[in-house]
């Protein structure tokens, strides 16, 4: 049912990032950006979107409820209008154990403190573990699961955007990198090493992350 606007609300003149005249696009273009994610769910909507918002630290900008179909709910986390959008599907049920499709969305953070403020802040509301807490040499990550089950990365690239891309591009995986697996850690140790000052430089370097592991420290 739709319903009137919630505040005096005056409709703008359409203002898109950029006008293009008639031939001025000569090539494909690329993406600006990864703009929003949808999520279909059933009985967990309301967990859902909860979780969304405290994983954002964000905001629902828009929630409607289409009378016998669906009910949606648009979040956002900054001055773009929705980033994920939880869809009710009323009878749709569960998500299977092994589904083909997408696997993860990945959020990209500014530091090491606020990967781990997350952490902290997903345990203390009793939020499962991540089940997945790697560093992958480009980026240092968390792998959590929404109540779904669907996979959701919390990341910080550990070099500049370009020395990540020439890591990925020229490095990860070759016999030097060794196991993915070599590059695991507990996150309970990571908060422990971060709080006690042990600085950024050493807990996002892999080499350092893969000896530490494998002392045990980490
Ligand atoms: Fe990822």
């Amino acid at each position: 049912m739709a319903t009137k606007a919630k505040k005096a609300y005056e409709l703008k003149p359409v203002a898109p990032h950029r006008i293009d005249a008639p031939g001025a696009v000569t090539e494909m273009p690329t993406p600006r950006e990864m703009h929003h994610a949808h999520i279909f769910t059933d009985k967990n909507y309301d967990a859902m979107v909860e979780f969304y918002q405290m994983l954002f630290n964000g905001s629902v900008t828009n929630e409607h409820v289409h009378e016998g179909k669906h009910q949606l709910a648009f979040i956002t986390y900054d001055d773009h209008d929705h980033r994920v959008v939880v869809i009710k599907q009323p009878g749709w049920g569960t998500k299977p154990e092994r589904p083909v499709g997408l696997s993860h969305i990945a959020f990209a953070y500014s530091s090491l403190g606020e990967l781990i403020f997350i952490y902290k802040t997903l345990k203390a509301a009793g939020h499962p573990a991540p089940h997945w807490t790697v560093n992958h040499g480009n980026s240092t990550s968390l792998y959590y699961r929404d109540p779904d089950g669907n996979e959701v990365e919390t990341m910080l690239d550990n070099f500049s955007a370009l020395e990540t891309q020439d890591y990925k591009r020229f490095y990860q995986f070759t016999e030097e990198f060794g196991e993915m697996s070599e590059g695991n850690f507990d996150p309970d140790k990571m908060v422990k090493l971060y709080e006690s000052g042990v600085p950024d430089s050493v807990l996002l370097d892999r080499e350092q992350v893969r000896k530490m592991a494998r002392e045990g420290t980490l």
